[in-house]
């Protein structure tokens, strides 16, 4: 199944942090149907569908037969507390397990393609190099277990129109994210420490989200990987956050993983290799250190 006509896309998770940014960046032609438990920011378009449980196949049936027909789906509703999963992954499960097959089945009925996004939390961390797409899964928190099932919910309901778009390290103009949480302790407390020994890429949704409706509009079903380029560790990516808010006097210590130990553990190195997007678009995801000064320069 080729990509998505132009027409109207449905986008789920439209209140979070990257759903709210798929609707801001639909391209000419698309119309982004919005939909979420929970009402839109004021800065982003609005949320036309509000309180729909996605794992409610009804409802799911009911939303496509009100606001449709769609002529593709961005799938960015998810459970994304992590540490809370390793107690919850029941509901972990519901919301990124079951959902994923219920709107993929909803896809398939129609005859649609599906962009469901997902995670580096897939991978065990252990690898020297890149993720490439094909790497083997081994997930080693509840987030990452319940996000893989997810992927094969969706692949196996809907396999020519799914696209499984992981990615990692997410921040954004909206929604709770590491540059924020570091830029309100710096001014807190003047002093911080920050694991040093956990890698991955940075990505903006400014980044993501154009390239998601690409994967969408033209991209081929099969899983793809969506990051910016480079990779730094959170201390670098902390530092980084200082330096363009120009907090540059605030002490900042590297320290490792197990001096801060977190209920759900995190991949040690989870770039991921992302040459299929890049080979789809011409062009990869801006480097990380370039996404993070544009971002930066809209917040400070
Ligand atoms: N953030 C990252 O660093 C990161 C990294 C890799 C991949 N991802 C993936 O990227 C996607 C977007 O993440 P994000 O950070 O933008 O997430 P987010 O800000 O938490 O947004 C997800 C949205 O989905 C909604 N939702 C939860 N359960 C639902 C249900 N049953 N039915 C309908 N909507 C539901 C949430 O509502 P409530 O707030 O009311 O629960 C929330 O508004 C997810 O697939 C996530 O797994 C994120």
């Amino acid at each position: 199944m080729i990509g998505a006509e132009p027409g109207r896309v449905l986008v789920t998770g439209a209140a979070g942090m990257l759903g709210s940014q798929l609707l801001i960046d639909a391209p000419v032609g698309f119309e982004a149907v919005g939909t979420d438990l929970v009402e839109g920011v004021p800065e982003a378009p609005a949320v036309e569908a509000v309180g729909v449980d996605l794992a409610e196949e009804d409802a799911v049936r009911e939303l496509f037969r009100e606001l449709g027909p769609f002529t593709g789906v961005v799938h960015a509703a998810a459970y994304t507390a992590v540490d809370r999963a390793e107690e919850e992954e029941e509901l972990a499960l519901r919301v990124n397990g079951t959902v994923c097959g219920v709107v993929a089945r909803a896809c398939a009925a129609e005859g649609i393609p599906l962009v469901a996004v997902g995670t580096d939390f897939v991978f065990d961390g252990e690898a020297r190099e890149p993720y490439a797409e094909d790497a083997e899964p081994r997930p080693r928190s509840a987030y990452g277990r319940t996000k893989l099932v997810g992927e094969e919910l969706a692949r196996e309901a809907h396999p020519a129109g799914t696209r499984v778009v992981r990615t990692q390290w997410l921040y954004g103009p909206r929604g709770n994210h590491f540059p924020g949480t570091i830029l309100r302790l710096a001014r807190e407390r003047g002093e911080l420490s920050v694991v040093d020994d956990q890698v991955g890429a940075p990505t903006t949704t400014l980044e993501l989200a154009p390239a998601l409706w690409d994967v969408l509009a033209r991209g081929e079903a099969g899983t793809y990987h969506a990051a910016c380029e480079g990779s730094c560790s959170w201390y670098g990516f902390a530092s980084a956050v200082l330096a363009h808010a120009g907090l540059d006097r605030v002490r900042i210590e590297p320290c490792t993983t197990e001096r801060f130990p977190r209920p759900a553990p995190r991949p040690a190195y989870s770039v991921l290799a992302c040459d299929r997007l890049t080979g789809l678009r011409g062009r990869a995801l801006a480097p990380w250190e370039r996404a993070l000064a544009e971002f930066m320069a809209g917040v400070v």
